[in-house]
């Protein structure tokens, strides 16, 4: 299936049809973020499917977004293009191995990203995503102790920029940011000396830019360390010219469309979630086509896992 004009044609008497919202991560081939009617970060398109007020959400992402947008609005029919669409981070802790990282500390605040599941979403006391991941922890008491999970990046991240000591890190990785690295970092760098930096916290990275920053190699200013809706609003603002990025390399149409004067190259452009890119130009034909696959939460997970979405919505920008 060519995404041309037919199919775009198709796909918007489809959803209109089925009364859906089609809704696209930042990180799906273009063709679908073009024909999506919200492209975003996951915080974005967590709260436009709480608030939506269509029957249908369609969610072209990995499986815990879709879980997500069904914990947050129960009562409407949430399909993803293709089930099998996982995420290797969300994959790096199960529900057990929380219960039993909880009862080893007993009282602390668990703290738990996005990328799960549901059934640790219900584990969890504060969800968080990578645009509001600081906001959340900082809101938690300065004496109570943090289990934050999965991302050891984003945990680091976290941990750097609050300044917090009682905070235990989960050793969980994304094997597609954890592969964007230092060196190749600090190589593309010297080759681009003039270069803003836009790096994901869940990058491999994300350290070693801060250490070029503390070197002198790059300048502070020029270090950003950026959620991928957030990386769309400083393309906007920033004066650069060229903007190295580190993350998956969809990101980069968000970018070209939001500044198309300014050359954006990836740090490593083999940064490619096969997950995301499981969501094809027929695979969302058939969605709509069929009313498939159709997500389900358990209800009481769903039910224990809502307070946790709930307060991630409400805390940050
Ligand atoms: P954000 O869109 O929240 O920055 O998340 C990145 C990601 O890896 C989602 O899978
Ligand atoms: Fe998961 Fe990484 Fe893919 Fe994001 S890029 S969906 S964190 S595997």
């Amino acid at each position: 299936v060519e995404p041309d004009e037919a199919w775009a044609h198709e796909v918007r008497k489809l959803a209109r049809e089925r009364d859906a919202v089609l809704l696209a991560h930042n990180y799906q081939a273009p063709a679908i973020q073009d024909i999506a009617d919200h492209t975003g970060d996951s915080l974005a398109l967590s709260r436009i499917a709480a608030a939506s007020d269509a029957s249908t959400i369609v969610f072209c992402g990995v499986h815990f977004m879709a879980e997500t947008a069904k914990i947050l609005a129960p009562e409407k029919t949430v399909l993803i293009p293709d089930a099998r669409a996982g995420c290797s981070l969300a994959d790096s802790i199960t529900g057990a191995q929380l219960r039993e990282w909880k009862a080893e500390h007993p009282g602390a605040v668990v703290v738990s990203y996005v990328n799960t599941t549901a059934e640790v979403k219900a584990e969890t006391d504060i969800c968080c995503t990578s645009s509001n991941a600081v906001d959340v922890v900082a809101s938690i008491p300065a004496d109570q102790e943090v289990l934050f999970c999965p991302d050891q990046f984003l945990g680091a991240h976290v941990k750097r920029e609050t300044g917090r000591e009682n905070i235990h890190i989960w050793a969980g990785e994304c094997h597609v940011h954890a592969g964007i690295n230092g060196p190749e970092l600090a190589q593309r760098a010297a080759e681009n000396p003039d270069a803003d930096l836009f790096i994901h916290p869940e990058c491999g990275c994300a350290t070693s830019a801060l250490y070029l920053a503390g070197e002198g190699t790059v300048p502070a200013e020029k270090v950003k360390i950026l959620s991928t809706g957030d990386m769309v609003h400083e393309a906007r603002d920033t004066k650069a010219t060229t903007v190295l990025v580190a993350t998956e390399v969809g990101m980069l149409h968000q970018l070209r469309k939001a500044a198309p004067e300014i050359d954006f190259r990836a740090v490593n452009d083999r940064a490619s979630c096969r997950f995301m890119k499981m969501i094809t130009p027929a695979a969302l034909l058939r969605a709509l086509r069929e009313g498939a696959d159709e997500v389900h939460v358990d209800p009481d997970t769903a039910a224990r896992a809502r307070a946790s979405v709930q307060r991630m919505i409400e805390i940050g920008k």
